[in-house]
């Protein structure tokens, strides 16, 4: 699904922030991706997504090495992975449950066929009654549970996730930990990074740790 080979980035003339990362992501695997703040987990899920280009190395996500890929390809490539940003960007124009069925409409579907889908996802994640507020107006916690709705919508082929409860409760954490393994289960590949340790403690799947640049597997 997605392997990186020896790959390496460093943001401008500053020194590497991931050095010889070499991993593979199984189809329909579930992985954690650890380490403290600043390790370079988002870094990490940025170059999954083509959103940094890296220094060195190569990746290659559903079978095509994305570092060759051409910029025209890139949209198709991205409407296959759902992405949870720690910084959510939602569409602040858009309402709630707007930004939630957007990767819906641009795939192409009326919106008498996903109406009902967005409105039972939004209940899931207790946004039912601000499906027609905007972002600005939302909690940080709301703000994050819309960027998670929005991500798994269409029940894409990867799922990359970036501190996907860090703004939440204990409680909601753990429903939305739910949430990515029932997905999983149906077909997703997840990988979620987080430095909270007890989320762990709710799925069983195996741990990339980021230390030092380095990626080390932990089970
Ligand atoms: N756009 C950027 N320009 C320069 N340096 C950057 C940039 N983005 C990240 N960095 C640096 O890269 C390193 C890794 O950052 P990254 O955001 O990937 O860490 P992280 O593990 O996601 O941290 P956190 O847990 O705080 O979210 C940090 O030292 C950070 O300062
Ligand atoms: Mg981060």
């Amino acid at each position: 699904m997605l392997r990186l080979e020896r790959v390496g980035l460093s943001y401008g003339r500053g020194a590497e922030v991931l050095k010889d990362v070499d991993f593979e992501l199984q189809r329909g695997s579930f992985c954690f991706l650890t380490g403290a703040s600043g390790a370079g987990k988002s870094s990490l899920l940025k170059l999954a997504f083509m959103a940094l280009h890296p220094s060195r190395g190569r990746i290659k996500l559903f079978d095509q090495d994305i570092t060759r890929v051409s910029r025209r390809q890139l949209p198709f490539l991205r409407r296959r992975i759902g992405v949870v940003f720690q910084d959510f960007r939602l569409l602040d124009h858009l309402t709630t449950f707007e930004n939630v069925a957007l990767p819906l409409r641009v795939a192409g579907k009326l919106p008498r066929n996903y109406e009902r889908d967005v409105r039972d996802l939004l209940d899931w994640v207790g946004l039912a009654k601000q499906a027609d507020s905007y972002p600005p107006v939302l909690s940080g916690g709301e703000q994050q549970r819309a960027a998670i709705a929005r991500a798994v919508i269409s029940k894409p082929e990867l799922l990359l996730a970036d501190e996907p409860t860090g703004n939440v409760d204990p409680i909601l954490a753990r429903r939305l930990i739910r949430l990515f393994a029932e997905l999983n289960k149906l077909g997703t590949t997840v990988l979620l990074a987080t430095h909270d340790m007890n989320l762990l403690k709710h799925v069983r799947a195996p741990v990339l740790h980021l230390e030092n640049g380095a990626l080390q597997q932990r089970h």
